[in-house]
């Protein structure tokens, strides 16, 4: 593994062993202030971030690296039209490994294509954001001291909150899991989601609407912001979003050693009065992000890449190049018209396949 995409390019012995090395760099940091001198990690935020950006730099900073890049896609070439694929050849003369965020779904896939070098995905449209989940793995295992046998209630947007995504598919992989699924009906988690991880994988889960009746069980209750961004219609974000908010009343039948969590930036979900609980756990996770994405960066730097390009035989037999063509306005394909469009079956007797990209499903 040379470049994290999805956190499924982790195996959960590599994510045990990045959960190790952060909890050592906790105990010692003096031990990783050199590892990464001479070394240069490049930020390229094509979306707005605080957390994710200034952790990985701040982590990269600790490991004696330096960092360079750009915050915003308008202060990038991408505002004069220069194509994903040709920015990230571009920074491979810069530096030595590549954080992106990318409004589009896919485009750290395509990055990865186009790089010699590691690409993380620091968050890909409504998609995936596989580092904000090590995050969450870490806190959970510092305030738990377990990833197994947990109830975990996730509440908010769930159908665009590109960190539920990751983390059911992570959660997916330990055992005595249940997911607790609060949302609106028009927000629940994506289909592929469903049948892919949770169905697939014998996971119970269930699905409810409000905060209250899924509280009395919970080990751990995630809350998400609603994802203004992503609404196709703004009437549609207005009408949805105060659909929860945490507040200490709605907590009074909670466990006494719940973990509630925040990948943050919190709009209205959860009431400042709530950070005074012991239980609150938001601002130490933001803090276990720049750890876990230490441990990243000195993992994939130790590493020898190899291209996506490169992908065995084998396995680019079951694509689909430019059969069949993605349709979600928010895929990478949407925006840039060279990008071969590449399907894998993922039922081929019923002619079930998904965009390599995006995750979009069509039959065909
Ligand atoms: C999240 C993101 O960008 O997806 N933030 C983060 O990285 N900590 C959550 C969000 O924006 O709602």
């Amino acid at each position: 593994m040379s470049n994290l995409i999805d956190i499924l390019d982790l195996s959960v012995e590599e994510i045990d062993g990045l959960i190790s090395v952060a909890n050592d760099i906790i105990e010692n940091p003096g031990k990783y202030a050199k590892a990464c001198e001479g070394k240069i990690l490049a930020t390229l935020f094509f979306e707005p971030s605080t957390r994710t950006r200034l952790s990985f730099e701040s982590a990269m900073l600790s490991l004696g690296g330096s960092v360079l890049g750009f915050s915003e896609a308008g202060s990038s070439s991408t505002a004069k039209g220069e194509s994903c694929a040709d920015t990230i050849r571009t920074v491979n003369c810069y530096a030595d490994i590549i954080a992106m965020r990318h409004p589009k779904e896919g485009a750290p896939v395509v990055a990865a294509k186009a790089s010699h070098i590691p690409i993380i995905n620091a968050g890909d449209g409504g998609h995936f954001h596989p580092t904000q989940t090590l995050t969450d793995l870490l806190t959970i295992s510092r305030h738990k001291g377990r990833l197994n046998d947990l109830t975990i209630g996730i509440c908010g947007d769930l159908k665009f909150g590109r960190t539920v995504h990751s983390l059911i598919a992570a959660f997916a992989r330990y055992t005595g899991i249940k997911f607790v699924l609060i949302s609106p009906e028009e927000l629940c988690v994506p289909e592929y989601v469903k049948t892919e991880t949770l169905d697939k994988k014998g996971i119970p889960y269930k699905e409810v609407r409000t905060l209250e009746e899924a509280m009395p069980e919970l080990d751990i209750l995630y809350m998400t912001r609603i994802q203004r961004e992503r609404f196709a219609d703004p009437a549609e974000y207005e009408r949805l979003k105060n659909s929860f908010v945490l507040d200490l009343p709605k907590l009074e039948n909670a466990k006494p050693d719940l973990c509630i969590m925040h990948p943050l930036p919190r709009v209205n979900e959860i009431s400042t009065k709530v950070d005074n609980d012991p239980r609150a756990c938001y601002f130490d996770q933001a803090l276990c992000g720049k750890y876990i994405r230490m441990a990243l960066i000195l993992k994939l730097l130790a590493e020898t890449p190899m291209l996506l390009s490169e992908v065995p035989e084998t396995e680019q037999e079951e694509m689909l190049i430019n059969k069949v063509f993605c349709e979600n306005p928010r895929c990478i394909t949407s925006v840039e018209q060279e990008i071969d469009h590449i399907f894998h079956y993922t039922d081929k007797e019923n002619g079930i396949c998904r965009c390599a990209y995006c995750e979009a499903q069509k039959k065909i």
